[in-house]
């Protein structure tokens, strides 16, 4: 299970959100501020420069973005190194899917091979499709069919599409908080549980007739929903909980899920997009054994490789999404660019490295030390703050936006400020030259040392140091 018990973390959770958020000292706040404007001119100018013909200035929504986001030179190892010269260490990670280091280069060799000789796309049949399938297989036992797609978003789209032709019904339950993807039945209770619309604008209401969100961890509602339901075509989950599991998944929960799906013919989903080979080699099925009908594959097949994601299962609901001109029921699914020869050589090679290298054990012990180590750091300074880690993906609460109780209009007030709080964190690494998703989760990769972990350990001691 991750690193810390559940019936802690939720205590720790309880702790932080029923108390006023440990903010900065004023002057440490302006000093962390100041600094990251001196230091980074360039990224600003760029930020400037792209917010005439960029939304917002920026394209990427796990870009840190506080005080103003940061424009990369370069990456390799675990650094990121910006266009003002900073290296920062990086815990980023891309959102996941880098866990053998930037620049792998066997991995990139390899690839730059695969497209001199076949180019980045064609539109017939390559053998990496099958080899690259094959690998997922072997630590995916429960995908008997596989196939290849562009983005987690598009897998989680055509799971629910699947589901919903194989089971000829039509309620997909999320579990509230969780992300699948930005296709327009999902952006629904994401993030905070129980903020059911609030995310989901410019989707006309009547997109969601048969989308509903059961609250995390707690089966009978779920049991009940069924009940009210009754044709539910499939349950999809996090298997570490809501947002990579910052809201934490408990012990069993994975599990009665399944069964509670299978004595109904529901069919479960796994997003496995995050926890593949980052929880376990085997993701979160192998890690929480339970076994889904599909699961759900994003960018880590591709180790960040672009147009990168799969979806798999048993072999008569797969049936269903068979691709070509054939006639028959059909969940229909595309993609021009989908299974391109680049995709596919750099998910088998990089399912190879990651195997030969042991990538995820090293990566999985690199976050065990730094989240042992920031809790031990956090009683020091008498911090309710916590960390905890599932395999190679670690969690540091600092303010609990995802324990919020949205019931209570006390803890609803909260968010924005508690929010605020993880922006000013963000920037706070920075200043000491880290750089984290959302000032609140570290993804670790192989490259990450004891030296550098510890490094890291001593540059959060600083931060502690700003608090009130
Ligand atoms: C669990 C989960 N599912 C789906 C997605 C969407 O994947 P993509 O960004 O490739 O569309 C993400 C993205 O982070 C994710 O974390």
């Amino acid at each position: 299970m991750s690193s810390m018990k559940y019936e802690d973390m939720r205590a720790k959770i309880e702790n932080i959100v029923n108390q006023p958020i440990r903010k900065f000292k004023t002057e440490e706040l302006k000093g962390i501020i100041n600094r990251y404007h001196k230091n980074h001119p360039k990224s600003k100018a760029a930020y400037e420069r792209a917010k005439k013909i960029i939304p917002g200035g920026v394209e990427h929504n796990l870009a840190f973005n506080h005080p103003f986001p940061l424009t990369s030179k370069r990456v390799y190892e675990c650094y990121m190194e910006t266009i003002d010269n900073i290296v920062l260490t990086d815990y980023l990670m891309c959102g996941g899917p880098i866990i053998l280091g930037h620049q792998y280069k066997p991995l990139i060799d390899k690839v730059i091979e695969v497209i001199q000789e076949l180019g980045p796309c064609h539109g017939i049949t390559n053998e990496y499709e099958y080899m690259a399938a094959e690998q997922l297989q072997k630590y995916f036992p429960s995908c008997k069919i596989i196939r290849w797609l562009q983005s987690g978003t598009e897998a989680d789209m055509l799971a629910i599409r699947i589901a919903r032709t194989f089971t000829n019904r039509k309620w997909i339950i999320k579990i509230g908080g969780s992300y699948h993807g930005w296709s327009d039945q999902l952006v629904y209770d994401m993030h905070v549980p129980g903020t059911k619309l609030l995310e989901s604008h410019g989707i006309p209401k009547n997109v969601f007739k048969w989308t509903d969100s059961s609250p995390p961890n707690d089966i009978e509602t779920l049991k009940q929903m069924f009940k009210e339901k009754r044709k539910v075509a499939a349950v999809i989950i996090e298997p570490m909980g809501g947002e990579s599991g910052s809201i934490p998944v408990k012990p069993g929960f994975n599990k009665e899920v399944e069964e509670l799906c299978h004595e109904n013919k529901t069919l479960m989903i796994s997003d496995e997009v995050v926890c593949a080979f980052r929880l376990s080699m085997q993701g979160g099925q192998g890690y929480f054994d339970y076994t889904p009908d599909i699961s759900v594959f994003g960018k880590i097949v591709g180790h960040g490789f672009p147009s990168a994601a799969a979806i798999g299962g048993r072999a008569d609901v797969m049936s269903v999404c068979a691709g070509g001109v054939s006639g028959g029921k059909k969940a229909y699914s595309g993609g021009t660019l989908a299974a391109n020869p680049l995709t596919c050589a750099a998910a088998y090679y990089a399912m190879k490295y990651v195997e030969e290298t042991n990538a995820s054990e090293k990566a999985i012990k690199a976050a065990t030390r730094l989240s042992t180590g920031l809790n031990k750091l956090f009683e020091d300074y008498n911090l309710p703050w916590f960390s905890y880690n599932y395999g190679a993906t670690v969690h540091f609460h600092t303010s609990c936006l995802f324990g919020l109780d949205l019931g209570d209009s006390q803890q609803a007030g909260e968010l924005p400020k508690r929010k605020d709080f993880m922006g000013e964190m963000g920037a706070a690494l920075v200043d000491q030259e880290l750089i984290s998703v959302a000032g609140s989760r570290f993804y670790t990769c192989m490259l990450h040392t004891n030296e550098i972990i510890d490094e890291t350990i001593q540059k959060i001691d600083k931060i502690c140091q700003k608090i009130e």
